[in-house]
């Protein structure tokens, strides 16, 4: 993989009233490569070289959310789904702006073959991107999310354990258990373990009598290996007599709840409005 080893070539770009500061190289057409600096439009990520041709763009550029169906609103927030093949350029677009931030995927997908969950903060002047994650239409390997990515000046405040939430949401609908795409990054992997934690933990406090590691899976989406680790890295499984069994003292179980951080941004599953893609 060629382009893992390629320096940083823009080292910052403009995306509605933000300007940021990238993390890793991306592959933008050659033209773009001479650039420091890269002034996106926030509604269609088109993307530009002077801020003049930005500016002349925004008189033009009609759109104020992104493309695609809206499927959940409460309050400000906002989720569009939006098809790649329908919406071709958008997806380049978008993975170009986020391999800015993702080190170690390859972004050279056919972006037909995936949906893209864009999620939103609203106002009066638009829809702005926060962040997004990308799913396969059909996945062999029961991936339920392959990028997830929350724009830097937006990390850190739950948005993306909603993204993650939303993700195993949209599982449950789908009657399906699910499995973010591997590898993951540190970020990544702290997040889901973050996740996965207050996700398991809070239904074992509740839950009364033994529970196996196939009802978690039925109750959460969340796939029984995943379940496994994590329940593992707690020290909450023991093996007897050829079984695994979930040990879970309730004083224990408070303090690696702690432990594991805020919840998150919850998802409103009254506001998800959604179909499968068929
Ligand atoms: N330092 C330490 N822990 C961090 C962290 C940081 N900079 N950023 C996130 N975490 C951990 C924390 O445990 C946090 O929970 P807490 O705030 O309750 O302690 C948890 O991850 C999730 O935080 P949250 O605010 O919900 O996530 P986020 O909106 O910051 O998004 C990512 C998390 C992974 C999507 C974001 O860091 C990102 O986009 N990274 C770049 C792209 C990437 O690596 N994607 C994953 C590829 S598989
Ligand atoms: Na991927």
């Amino acid at each position: 993989h060629e382009e893992f080893t390629k320096v940083k070539n823009v080292a910052t770009i403009e995306l509605g009233r933000y300007e940021i500061e990238t993390w890793y190289f991306s592959p933008f057409p050659p033209e773009y490569n001479d650039s420091l600096k890269l002034y996106f439009c926030e509604f269609c990520l088109n993307f530009m070289k002077r801020k003049e041709q930005l500016q002349r763009h925004m008189r033009k550029c009609d759109l104020k959310h992104p493309p695609g169906d809206e499927i959940y609103r409460s309050g400000t927030l906002s989720m569009f789904e939006v098809d790649g093949k329908k919406n071709k350029v958008y997806g380049q677009n978008l993975c170009y702006l986020a391999k800015l931030f993702l080190d170690h995927k390859t972004l050279y997908y056919d972006v037909d073959l995936f949906l893209f969950y864009v999620l939103c903060e609203c106002d009066d002047r638009g829809c702005h991107m926060v962040g997004y994650f990308s799913k396969e239409k059909h996945s062999e390997e029961s991936y339920n999310l392959a990028c997830i990515l929350t724009l830097p000046p937006y990390q850190r405040k739950g948005y993306g354990k909603f993204l993650i939430a939303f993700s195993y949401e949209l599982s449950k609908k789908e009657g399906k258990v699910g499995t973010p795409e591997r590898p993951l990054s540190d970020l990544g992997l702290l997040s889901y373990r973050g996740y996965w934690t207050r996700v398991l933990l809070d239904i074992l406090k509740k839950h009364k009598g033994n529970i196996s590691i196939k009802e978690l899976s039925d109750m959460t989406a969340i796939k029984a290996e995943d379940i496994l680790t994590t329940l593992q890295s707690l020290e909450l499984i023991q093996y007897r007599k050829g079984q695994h069994v979930i040990c879970a003292d309730p004083k224990v179980l408070d303090r690696h709840l702690k432990a594991a951080g805020h919840g998150g941004l919850e998802v409103d599953v009254s506001k998800l409005i959604w179909t499968p893609y068929k």
